[in-house]
């Protein structure tokens, strides 16, 4: 491999095999490893390496995107554990390609998503997005296992969800291992025949009536512990938490895409009548994708 180093070749090689037993943000079965980009291909996505060089905060070539993300500083904040958001968008702002997310970001976004699910001890996702991405447990690399233990973060995160509805199936994927089961949170009121058929496969906690009570959630979720959540969306839980202010950090892919079509842009919901500024804390380019980290400057008043 012409310009790559023993070193690159070897994360290469280790992080092609880890992630070919992962889920990808929408996982194809096949992956082909290339070097160069090509546009997605339906069914087959395209994984390559190029060299990845930061261009904020300030100009360093060749950084390790998953270490980057691994070492950015995440604390609680008044009781609830800090808030990541991590998306994916087109440059035309789509969130999605035939109804999922995959196919947006390139082998990079990968790294970083899966480097962040390693700081978080809690992955939450929109009721819509498990369904949608047909969400399974969450997957630790090999690699980051040990990154964890030093954290004091046992692997796996635990995997949550908000959900009305809780119309999920028993045998959905989500729930096909026994020693990861997911937390849903839900509403009072929510179909009791649902709940009674999820107990056994999920742990379910029922926070506020109509709507699942975000703040409530997470400030639950401080007092079992938990120091950050990544959220991975979908759109219309992004729009609730920026409602409710609960974004600390906000990590966005954008592909090199133009997509148009129907999908939502990273979040949608109620306005805010005064909104959240955000610091860029950090930015990569790979060749083909930007990758930033937003972050809450909660001294600015908006
Ligand atoms: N590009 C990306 O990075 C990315 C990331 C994630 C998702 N996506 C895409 O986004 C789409 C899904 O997003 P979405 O906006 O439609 O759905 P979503 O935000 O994932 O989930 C919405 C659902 O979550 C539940 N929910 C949300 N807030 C709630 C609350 N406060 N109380 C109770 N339940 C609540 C409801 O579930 P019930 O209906 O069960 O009541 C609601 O219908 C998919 O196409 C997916 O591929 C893209």
């Amino acid at each position: 491999m012409i310009g790559v180093s023993d070193a690159r070749l070897k994360h290469v090689v280790r992080a092609v095999i880890e992630m070919t037993s992962l889920s990808f943000r929408a996982a194809g079965p096949r992956i082909l490893v290339t070097r160069g980009w090509s546009p997605p291909r339906r069914g087959r996505p395209t994984l390559c390496w190029p060299a990845v060089q930061r261009l904020v905060p300030d100009r360093i070539d060749d950084v390790d995107v998953a270490q980057c993300y691994l070492d950015d500083r995440r604390e609680p904040i008044d009781g609830r554990p800090w808030v990541v958001v991590n998306m994916a968008t087109t440059i035309d702002g789509a969130t999605a390609l035939e109804g999922r997310s995959g196919g947006i970001g390139g082998p990079n976004d990968h790294l970083a998503f899966h480097a962040l699910r390693s700081a978080a001890d809690v992955v939450l996702a929109g009721a819509g997005t498990i369904r949608a991405e047909n969400y399974g447990p969450v997957r630790v690399p090999d690699s980051h296992v040990a990154v964890r233990a030093a954290a004091g973060r046992p692997a796996p995160a635990v995997l949550a969800s908000v959900s009305r509805s809780v119309a999920f199936e028993p045998d959905a994927r989500i729930f096909s291992d026994p020693t990861q089961r997911p937390l849903l949170f839900t509403v009072t009121d929510a179909p009791a025949a649902r709940i009674a058929a999820l107990e056994p496969v999920a742990d379910i906690v029922a926070v506020g009536s109509g709507d699942v009570d975000l703040p409530s959630v997470f400030a639950e979720l401080g007092r079992r512990g938990v120091r950050c959540v990544v959220c991975e969306g979908g759109p219309a839980l992004n729009g609730q938490l920026i409602a409710w202010d609960l974004v600390d950090e906000w990590c966005t892919t954008i592909g090199p895409i133009l997509a148009s079509g129907s999908s939502s842009r990273a979040a949608h919901g109620p306005g805010v009548a005064a909104p959240r500024g955000f610091r860029l804390d950090r930015l990569l380019y790979d060749g083909r994708d930007l990758l930033a980290r937003y972050v809450a400057d909660r001294s600015a008043t908006a």
